[in-house]
């Protein structure tokens, strides 16, 4: 069934969980998640970040697919925005069903930043649809990224102001693989739940050791974005199954291959994530 952001956080904060939140880029992967999250009873939030995928596949083509598969679902699920940065495209997700967008001004001006993420909150709140924003900056690149750490007072402020249902912050995650071993500043999470009394988001969850999962997850995180681990199993699982391939491969095959490996991946992080 398709809930909204802020009910399926309710949810994970009842059982001190953190939900799920899968980058999908086309059908494979969304059946993927489904199929994780059902055979596993959890709550799961599927997401597109339209800015970083549309090259793929574009909002109005994947967005009504992702809803379709949430309302048929078993399980409880949120379609999710991620990283929207533009109005046009937060009023799309919104008008196809979407039940929780991200506006991500994390490298505005403070101020140009709540502007904009109360004026996202205004319109979603009024169709029951909850939104995630950040401050401090996650960003691809772990040389500058002590620099952008999340302030507790700075994110106390910035949920006052602005009304959000989630929080995303920076303690020392960022997209994509990791040059080196993620040194998180797990302590920095239980400071700001304190002051904000919001669920924590953290982006960049591909390359955290279950160990460190579970110790976010115990500090507050709510909401762990995951995909880039997934996507490079599916393509090693399809690179092995062709190498030495001698007669035709199909692309159907293919498909099969790399979703079957999503699955596996979603079911074995959903796990930790749950607890189970
Ligand atoms: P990874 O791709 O590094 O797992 O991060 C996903 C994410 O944070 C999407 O917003």
């Amino acid at each position: 069934m398709l809930v909204s952001l802020k009910t399926i956080l309710g949810i994970a904060e009842a059982k001190q969980i953190a939900v799920g939140a899968f980058n999908v880029t086309g059908l494979e992967g969304i059946r993927a998640v489904i199929e994780a999250a059902e055979s596993l009873q959890q709550p799961v939030i599927l997401q597109f970040a339209n800015s970083a995928h549309n090259m793929y596949i574009p909002l109005d083509m994947i967005g009504p697919i992702m809803v379709e598969f949430a309302e048929r679902s078993s399980v409880p699920v949120c379609v999710h925005l991620d990283h929207g940065n533009s109005f046009d495209e937060i009023s799309a997700a919104i008008d196809m069903g979407f039940s929780g967008v991200m506006y991500d001004g994390s490298a505005l001006p403070y101020e140009e930043n709540v502007a904009n993420t109360r004026a996202v909150v205004e319109i979603s709140h009024k169709y029951g649809i909850s939104v995630e924003a950040e401050i401090g900056s996650m960003g691809n690149d772990e040389a500058q990224l002590k620099s952008c750490y999340t302030e507790p007072e700075d994110a106390a402020r910035f949920v006052e102001d602005t009304d959000i249902d989630a929080l995303a912050c920076s303690f020392g995650t960022v997209h994509g693989i990791y040059l080196s071993a993620p040194k998180l500043d797990i302590e920095r999470i239980g400071h700001i739940k304190e002051r904000c009394n919001r669920p924590i988001v953290m982006h960049g969850g591909s390359g955290i050791s279950d160990e460190d999962f579970r110790r976010c997850i115990k500090e507050g995180v709510r909401k762990i974005n995951f995909y880039t681990y997934a996507a490079k199993y599916a393509g090693d699982a399809v690179r092995d199954s062709i190498i030495h391939a001698e007669e035709n491969v199909y692309f159907h095959d293919i498909a099969a291959i790399a979703m079957n490996s999503m699955t596996d991946t979603y079911k074995k992080t959903i796990k930790v994530f749950s607890n189970l």
